[in-house]
């Protein structure tokens, strides 16, 4: 019988065989650092998908992931990791939060792409984290954060090329990284509409979670999760 370990925003986390976990993708769709909540659903099985895909690609181009197998079509089997309380940030064009933060037009494009590291804390807006804080606060050496930058560059070269395949534009992305029980990093949670930021070219008609942040009603973002889902399967 698989026992609730573990429950975030979006997923549960079930204990299952030796070293594997089970995550079950919810339907809840969240904003603001969890202030805003709605139940999508069929959003779990989406995301789940688009997950897996993710995964899969970044497995066949040696970057380590916890991705298993399917269990069922909202849960995911995942090598159990000790995961680190960052989120790691890849932007390829400028959005979002860094538009805010720093003297920097939407649509600026970065190249070399620009990462950031955020602490896992919604009370407190998931501050950003340089070198030194990731020291001080023990959540990984300076080689580790070396190591997991290239990596996120390496996904970034992968993923922006199956996006762009499916004609469409990846703006940002965020992974998360845990460590198995030999101390390798490997890329853990989710890869979703949740957690990047996809574009069409020239209209500029987002695909991605920023409807639901933008306040679009819940069908246009289960439709963009759904057409998303159909136009990736078919080139990852
Ligand atoms: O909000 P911000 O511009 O920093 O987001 C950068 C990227 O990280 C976006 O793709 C966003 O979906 C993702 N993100 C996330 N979880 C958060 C914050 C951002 O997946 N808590």
């Amino acid at each position: 019988m698989e026992t609730l370990i573990g429950e975030g925003k979006t997923k549960q986390v079930f204990s299952y065989e030796d070293n594997l976990v089970l995550l079950k993708f919810k339907d809840s769709i969240t904003a603001g650092d969890g202030a805003r909540l709605d139940i999508l659903s069929g959003k779990g099985v989406l995301n789940a998908q688009t997950s897996a895909l993710f995964f899969r690609l970044l497995e066949r181009n040696n970057i380590k992931t916890h991705y298993v197998g399917m269990f069922d079509d909202r849960t995911m089997i995942a090598r159990k990791l000790k995961m680190i309380p960052v989120e790691v940030v890849l932007r390829n064009i400028a959005t979002g939060s860094i538009v805010k933060r720093l003297p920097i037009k939407e649509g600026e494009v970065f190249n070399p792409p620009i990462i950031e590291f955020f602490l896992k804390d919604d009370s407190r807006h998931d501050p950003m984290l340089n070198y030194s804080h990731l020291e001080y606060f023990k959540l990984m050496s300076r080689k580790d954060a070396e190591e997991i930058e290239s990596i996120m560059l390496k996904a970034n070269e992968v993923m922006k090329d199956a996006v762009s395949k499916a004609g469409l534009v990846l703006y940002d992305f965020k992974l998360e990284f845990g460590k198995n029980e030999k101390n390798e990093l490997i890329v853990g949670d989710e890869i979703s509409l949740d957690s990047m930021r996809v574009r069409e070219p020239n209209t500029n008609r987002i695909l991605d979670k920023d409807l639901y942040r933008k306040g679009a009603d819940l069908n246009t973002v289960k439709s963009a999760y759904e057409e998303f889902l159909s136009r990736i399967e078919k080139v990852i």
